[in-house]
Formats: structure tokens, sequence, C-alpha cells
């Protein structure tokens, strides 16, 4: 190694979500899909990469047989702030047409992704399409999007771990918490 490797816990301000906690609520919104879909497959369709680690842990909650897709799509590079684009990296493998998607997404902040990745899915024609996002933050927006399943509304802060980055770092904490500022602010 090139340089100190310090904890990464080191970089947090504070937790804002402990493992524990986020382990329960995804088996809560587990065991609700599994209700609202009971009879159904539905398609997972995972948002790369943010989501991954939300999407593998919900998917074990979900008891119906299911299908799992990923999209890929980029809007930050390296930055805390949106930089306004997005970039569509991967589309889906199979005919989602007639289908019962279901989108995952790690977290609801400007809408951005979600509103292109929702109108990119549309396109398949489903038979339905319903959002499921882990975080939802506290501020207003231009257009605002129906999430069906939300996990936790948390404050307009940049949040890492469970799967969120800070220029591809940190999603291997297994909490949610607020980076300190002087971290990407440097
Ligand atoms: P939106 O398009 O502005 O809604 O942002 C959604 C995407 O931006 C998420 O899928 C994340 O990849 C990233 N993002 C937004 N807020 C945060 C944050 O607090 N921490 C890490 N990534 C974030
Ligand atoms: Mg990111």
């Amino acid at each position: 190694m090139t340089e100190a490797a310090p904890s990464l816990s080191a970089d947090l301000a504070r937790v804002i979500i402990e493992p524990a906690r986020l382990a329960e609520r995804v088996a809560e919104l587990g065991d609700q899909i599994g209700r609202d879909y009971a009879g159904r497959q539905p398609v997972l369709v995972c948002t790369l990469k943010g989501s991954l680690l939300f999407t593998a842990d919900l998917m074990r909650k979900i008891d119906l047989p299911l299908q799992l897709e990923v999209v890929g799509a980029a809007a930050y590079r390296g930055q805390t702030v949106a930089s306004g684009r997005l970039r569509i990296t991967k589309d889906v493998d199979s005919d989602l047409a007639g289908r019962d998607l279901i989108l995952i997404e790690d977290v609801y902040d400007s809408g951005m992704t979600l509103h292109t990745v929702h109108d990119l899915l549309a396109l398949h024609q489903p038979a339905s399409l319903a959002i499921c996002a882990l975080l939802r933050k506290r501020k207003p927006r231009e257009r605002e999007l129906e999430l069906r399943y939300v996990g936790f509304d948390i404050d307009d802060v940049f949040v890492v771990g469970y799967g969120l980055d800070y220029r591809e770092r940190y999603r291997n904490l297994p909490c949610i918490g607020e980076l300190r500022r002087e971290i990407y602010q440097e």
C-alpha cells in the first residue's frame, strides 16, 4: 500500500442508520413487497452501483419467484453535487414488456437518476412500474416522483455506506453515515 489506510468510519461526522436498523427495515420492505406482489413474479431492477447492497439484502427478504435486472446510471463524477447529466452505462438484458417492475434505488436526491431510469423502463411497456428507494432526502424538488416504498427519510446531507460512495470509496461501510465535510471540501 502506498498510503496509510485509516478506518473508514473515522471519516464520518455521525452514523445515521446502524446496520441492525438497516437490516430490520429492509426485512420489513421485503415482507411488504412479498404481500403486495403475491401471486406475481416481479422483476427487481437494481441501479448500479449504489443499490447493489440494498438489492442483495432486499431480494433475500422477498418470498416470491422474482427476476433480477441491473441498469447502469452514472451521474456523480467523483463529486457530491450532481453534474446535471446522467449516462446510462448499462441497459437491461431482457424483454420487460408486460412485467411488473420494481426499480430499486439507493437514494432519492434530486430525482434525476430515478426520472431517467424510470422513463427508460417505461419504454419497455411493463405491466406496472413501482419505485423502491432505501433513502429519501428531505428537500424541495421541481418534479416529485411517487415512491411506492421508502426505507428512510433523511436530512439533506451527503451520506456514504451500505453501497453509497464518495469517489468510489465507503461502499463497504455497514452503516449509513454522514461524511465529514472536510473530506469532500478539501
Ligand atoms: P439524484 O439523481 O440527484 O436523485 O441522485 C441519485 C444518485 O446520486 C444516487 O443513485 C447516488 O448514486 C448519488 N447520490 C445522491 N446523493 C448521495 C449521497 O448523499 N451520497 C452518495 N451518493 C449520492
Ligand atoms: Mg456515487
